[in-house]
């Protein structure tokens, strides 16, 4: 298992300059030796300067989204190798956000991550349910679902190099954490189903986010769990000091 990951989603937030800013402190706060990876995501507009000002640091920088054609006439669409040549190391594919405003699919999530992979990307593929899912009790059925839908048909070597963020949209932006047991019970539950699509030594492998208005205060408790390999942070990542505190916790 690789080192836990603490991941930046910067959203539609950030013009150049103020986006420098915030690299800037964070990469005065991060040391090499960090017991955390650490990455952020800005938006794209800012990937470049944010990739010149992170470069050599150990701090990674990715897309928030791609296209899984290289390129052609898909209007307004940025593709992998694009988000390679600007520096990314990583890209996050299906965000909520992206299902819920820009009416993404399970099988789009699935030809984006093979694409991310395709041009050296490093894609952290997001799943969760809506509130009246979870009150329906159909979590694992829907992130089943979800994961079924972009996951089937990865070789193990493809699935071992995937990150999975599991963020309810219930908890995104709400202030409304998952309890520590809410995560630990789903991620145990990817896990599982990662390893019925290939084996359960490739599923250890794979890293777990959770994602959901983590902040300096609640995450200490979430990466306790066992099933609990790092965070995709929102709101929290977008000031210095509250980032550092969740990288350092
Ligand atoms: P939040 O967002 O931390 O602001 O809840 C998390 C995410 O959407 O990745």
């Amino acid at each position: 298992m690789r080192r836990p990951l603490i991941a930046g989603n910067w959203k539609l937030n950030g013009l150049q300059s103020a986006a420098v800013t915030l690299a800037a402190a964070i990469r005065e706060g991060v040391t090499r030796d960090s017991r955390t990876e650490v990455l952020v995501c800005p938006p794209f507009t800012a990937i470049g300067v944010v990739s010149a000002a992170l470069k050599d640091t150990g701090i990674a920088v990715g897309g928030q989204d791609l296209h899984w054609q290289d390129s052609g006439a898909f209007t307004g669409e940025v593709s992998g190798a694009m988000l390679a040549d600007l520096g990314c190391r990583y890209v996050i594919v299906g965000h909520s956000e992206r299902r819920q405003f820009f009416g993404e699919t399970d099988e789009w999530v699935g030809k984006k991550l093979r694409a991310a992979q395709a041009a050296g990307l490093e894609p952290i593929v997001c799943v969760g349910e809506r509130l009246e899912e979870r009150e329906g009790n159909v979590t694992e059925a829907v992130i089943g679902r979800q994961l079924d839908g972009a996951l089937a048909g990865l070789s193990k070597e493809q699935m071992s190099k995937l990150t999975v963020a599991y963020e309810p949209v219930w908890a995104i932006g709400t202030g409304k954490v998952a309890t520590p047991s809410q995560a630990q019970e789903v991620h145990a539950f990817i896990r599982a189903r990662l390893g019925t699509l290939s084996d359960g030594a490739t599923a250890r492998e794979v890293r777990i986010l959770y994602g959901g208005s983590v902040n300096p205060e609640n995450i200490r408790g979430l990466m306790e769990q066992t099933d609990v390999n790092g965070a995709l942070v929102g709101g929290a990542s977008l000031k210095a000091d509250s980032f550092l505190k969740i990288v350092r916790c």
